[in-house]
């Protein structure tokens, strides 16, 4: 009997094991992070500052690129040039930045192609499309940076890519309201958030919850064989 306790203990170690290797198999990470990484290494490659990596900066450029979803052309260009007062009066807003600590803008790239991209080649291919764009990462004043990535529609491409630019002092620009969590955004990707998301697309709670069901149906099967019930 002492024996079979034992060897049930070994299944549930490994059942916990399993269950974690599936719940980080699932997470993706957040390939926005990985972009504004991948920003700083071009950096200080030239001897620049690394940039802060600003949520609120981030979710900006995320509302920025929701709103140019429709305007990416077969070729790959995005024509789009949202009025600047949404800024302030939507983007902003919608992410919950506390308007008196909005800052100032001092650089934004956007991109998009017609097929999902990994961070390298986003950056490559998507974001610096020109000598323009290369330099406007390598600008001196910038502080701050915020990368944002949406897919236009819900279940396939193309996929849009923002990064915004601040020259504030950092930390204090762009604060999100409630402590830093700002308002929770449904689809899409932004850095700086700890959140996780795969490549852009709505930020369902499934994979979490089935995830949850999974580990109770485990649980309960693990107890009653052990006699537990
Ligand atoms: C890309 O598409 C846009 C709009 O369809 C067009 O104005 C532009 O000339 C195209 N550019 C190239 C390089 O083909
Ligand atoms: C996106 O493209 C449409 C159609 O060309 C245009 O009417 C609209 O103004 C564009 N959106 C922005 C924000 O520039
Ligand atoms: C750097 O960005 C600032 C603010 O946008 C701009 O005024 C300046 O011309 C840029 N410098 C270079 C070298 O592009
Ligand atoms: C920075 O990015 C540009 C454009 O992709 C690339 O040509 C250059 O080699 C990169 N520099 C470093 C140090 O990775
Ligand atoms: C872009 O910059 C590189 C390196 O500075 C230069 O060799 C190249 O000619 C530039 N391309 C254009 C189109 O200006
Ligand atoms: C800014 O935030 C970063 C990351 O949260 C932190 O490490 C750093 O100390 C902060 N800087 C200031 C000046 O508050």
């Amino acid at each position: 009997m002492v024996k079979k306790i034992c060897c049930f203990q070994w299944i549930i170690a490994l059942g916990f094991l399993l269950l974690a290797a599936a719940v980080t198999s699932k997470n993706h990470g957040n390939q926005a992070n990985d972009l504004v990484d991948i920003i700083n290494k071009n950096r200080t490659a030239k001897k620049l500052p690394v940039l802060n990596n600003s949520p609120g900066l981030s979710c900006i450029a995320l509302q920025y690129i929701k709103e140019c979803r429709v305007n990416c052309s077969e070729n790959n260009t995005v024509n789009c040039k949202p009025p600047e007062n949404d800024f302030t009066e939507i983007f902003a807003p919608n992410c919950g930045v506390e308007l008196p600590t909005f800052g100032t803008i001092s650089g934004l790239i956007v991109g998009c192609q017609q097929k999902h991209l990994d961070p390298p080649e986003a950056f490559s291919r998507a974001l610096i499309h020109s000598n323009k764009t290369l330099s406007i990462i390598h600008n001196k004043t910038h502080t701050e940076v915020g990368v944002g990535i949406v897919r236009a529609k819900s279940h396939k491409g193309p996929y849009l890519w923002c990064a915004l630019f601040s020259s504030n002092g950092k930390n204090s620009s762009f604060v999100l309201e409630d402590l830093g969590k700002g308002i929770e955004q449904k689809e899409g990707c932004y850095s700086g958030s700890g959140v996780s998301c795969s490549s852009g697309g709505r930020n369902g709670n499934s994979v979490f919850v089935i995830n949850r069901v999974w580990t109770l149906v485990f649980c309960f099967l693990v107890l009653g064989r052990t006699g537990f019930f």
